[in-house]
């Protein structure tokens, strides 16, 4: 039996449904590898990244076999990067314990690293046609509103009515449609701010509307106050090379290579903050020259403004006591090492390729790079 809901909906589904890549893709590896680059990305983001990967690694075998290097490279600019360690960890674990063929229950595929709750359900239904329903962003604010979840949406009571209202809809056999049914119609008209509910095909049964309340579901979390962090960073070049760091492999951008630095104490000056950072990661001693541009990024759950300098060593052969490697590079090559985004500005100011259109900083041109 679909209920009338359901049905509704996957008929409107099949009218407006978004023409994406990995929808009806024969590799059941590039809805996997979509859903993880679709966790916390908007989908206009991801389309590009996915072709360019989906080229690079084209099939689970090829991505297992691939450098951790040449994994991030792929990723970079998508953002948290611990998905791009997951999912190349998770390649390896399926070439070796399940012969190369990605598992098809939900149960199997949540031991896979970077694999929770939804993107199991997600890949099950998707790929392998399993009845599974999903909960993401999207569908959790539509069904918020639908059915007037009045609780905290991501409260483990709302969860659990979320899910339990997402599973009692699903028509058997269509858990793939019906899933992305609900994508589509949060990301086409029951948008986060004024939906367009006269579009919308299930409005009649739509509880938070005919209360005039559907702006205010799903009832989030108090926002906490997001912590800044002041942070230096150290330009240090040496015969026309400049140095970068590698990030241990486990915590925030791992794996991926920097301008060494680190965060100030309270009170601390911005060339001590350095002075000691250097000390304390290559155990080598630097001066503290010219600013290199002031550089500003949103993580998750704090924020930086990061001042960088250029630097020159005073004592000391610079060791990679708290990161994974050292390296001299020339500008023009640092392309070939992974960053995240602040770093790779960095890197962009160096070779001189830097749009200063956004920022208060100088052109590159007028900075000059100590080459001793
Ligand atoms: N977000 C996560 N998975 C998606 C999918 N398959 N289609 C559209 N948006 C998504």
């Amino acid at each position: 039996m679909i209920s009338p809901i359901s049905s509704q909906l996957l008929s409107w589904y099949q009218r407006n449904q978004r023409r994406l890549p990995w929808r009806g893709h024969p590799d059941p590896y590039a809805v996997w590898v979509s859903e993880i680059m679709l966790q916390q990305t908007r989908v206009e983001t991801v389309l590009g990244y996915f072709s360019r990967w989906m080229e690079r690694f084209p099939s689970l075998a090829d991505l297992a076999q691939a450098d951790l290097q040449d994994v991030l490279a792929a990723w970079e600019g998508l953002g948290y990067y611990s998905r791009a360690r997951s999912l190349h960890r998770a390649a390896r674990m399926v070439m070796n314990d399940y012969q190369g063929e990605l598992p098809q229950t939900v149960e199997a595929l949540i031991k896979l690293p970077g694999v929770g709750r939804y993107t199991a359900a997600a890949v099950a239904s998707l790929a392998f046609h399993q009845d599974e329903a999903a909960l993401d962003g999207n569908i959790r604010r539509v069904l918020a509103r639908i059915f007037n979840v009045d609780i905290p949406a991501r409260s483990p009571e709302g969860e659990k009515r979320l899910w339990g209202l997402a599973a009692e809809h699903l028509p058997p056999g269509q858990a793939g449609d019906y899933n992305q049914a609900w994508m589509d119609l949060g990301a086409l008209i029951c948008t986060p701010r004024q939906p367009a509910c006269g579009l919308c095909p299930l409005a009649e049964h739509c509880q938070a509307r005919l209360l005039g309340v559907q702006e205010q579901r799903p009832v989030l979390p108090i926002r906490q106050v997001v912590p800044h962090y002041t942070v230096t960073a150290a330009v240090i070049a040496r015969h026309g090379r400049v140095l970068i760091a590698r990030r241990p492999e486990n915590g925030l951008l791992g794996g991926l290579w920097e301008f060494p630095g680190g965060k100030a104490h309270d009170g601390e000056s911005l060339s001590a903050c350095l002075k000691r950072e250097i000390c304390e990661e290559l155990g080598a001693e630097i001066s503290v020259g010219e600013p290199f541009g002031i550089y500003r990024h949103a993580f998750t759950h704090f924020k930086i403004t990061l001042h960088a300098f250029q630097c020159a060593l005073v004592e000391g052969e610079p060791q990679p006591l708290a990161a994974s490697d050292l390296n001299w590079v020339k500008p023009a090559d640092l392309d070939q090492y992974p960053m995240g985004k602040v770093d790779r500005q960095i890197s962009l100011r160096l070779q001189g390729k830097a749009s200063t259109r956004r920022s208060k900083q100088p052109p590159a041109a007028q900075l000059s790079i100590p080459v001793e």
